[in-house]
């Protein structure tokens, strides 16, 4: 697939890893002129593998916690100053499973500050270089069908998901005047190491057990909700702004949440 993503950089937060690492090749692979993968701790393993693939020039990986406004804006700086940014993917995040009753504000925190947070600073940081300069940009956030569904066991993350919906609306129309697009895609379960990871907890069912939640009776792969992100980011999606995608398989017609429960 090619797509056309302008020239510059491709800003992927959680990139190293999971639909953020798919999105990075697919990316590349589809016309991309660079990404810089902007993870915690991104695997030198992995860049290597990415330059060896794609070449060095096209691949810059920096190390930088979302959640961390300064660490944030300082990383996005240094990347504006080698040339344009063509576009940001907020793909880091992370997951928590504890009964409501046990919630505490800094679990809320734990996970508001990386996907609410973290997915508005990096706009912020991306939105100020394309003002100053006076290009158009392009943001994609990922959410989860977790915002449209009653999911036990898991509260912060289905608010955390919402809260980036209507961050994406939001700046739809606020940063449209300076032609600034911002657009999310809302998986359903997708095989990465986060769901490997949440589906470990004891009464949770594995993720082959939630394959019949979707309606095409299967989880995606991650290169399946990079496809679409790749579309939001591209010019092929021009006219499409302050929208909600969803990449679920059917999961959102099932209606069948109550199955999440394990017996
Ligand atoms: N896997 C699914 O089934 C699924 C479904 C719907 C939505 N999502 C969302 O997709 C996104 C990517 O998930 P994934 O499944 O690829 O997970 P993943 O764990 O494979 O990748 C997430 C990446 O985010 C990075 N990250 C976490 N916290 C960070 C922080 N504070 N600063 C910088 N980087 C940070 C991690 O290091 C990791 O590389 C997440 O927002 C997740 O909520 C995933």
């Amino acid at each position: 697939m090619t797509f056309d993503l302008g020239s510059g950089t491709v800003l992927v937060t959680g990139g190293a890893s999971g639909i953020g690492l798919a999105t990075v090749e697919l990316l590349l692979d589809g016309g991309a002129d660079r990404c810089a993968i902007i993870d915690l701790n991104p695997d030198p393993q992995i860049i290597a593998q990415l330059t060896e693939r794609f070449g060095d020039a096209r691949v810059v990986a920096l190390a930088c916690n979302v959640s961390d406004q300064d660490e944030v804006h300082s990383t996005v700086a240094s990347v504006a100053e080698t040339g344009e940014i063509a576009g940001l993917v907020n793909c880091a995040g992370t997951l928590l499973a504890k009964p409501s009753l046990e919630l505490t504000l800094s679990d809320l925190h734990r996970l508001f500050d990386v996907h609410v947070a973290g997915s508005l600073f990096t706009a912020q940081a991306a939105a100020r270089s394309w003002i100053a300069s006076s290009t158009p940009g392009v943001i994609v956030n990922v959410s989860s069908v977790a915002s449209t569904f009653g999911w036990p066991g898991r509260l912060p993350y289905p608010i955390a998901k919402a809260g980036i919906e209507a961050l994406t609306r939001t700046l739809a129309v606020e940063w449209a005047r300076w032609g600034i697009r911002v657009n999310a895609v809302a998986p359903g379960s997708v095989d990465s190491p986060l769901m490997a990871e949440g589906r470990r907890p004891a009464g949770v069912k594995p993720l082959a057990e939630v394959a019949d939640r979707h309606a095409l009776g299967r989880v995606a792969s991650a290169s399946e909700i990079a496809a679409v992100i790749a579309f939001l980011l591209s010019t092929q999606s021009s006219f499409v702004t302050g929208t909600v995608v969803p990449v679920d398989g059917g999961f959102n017609i099932t209606k069948d949440s109550a199955k999440e429960l394990a017996q």
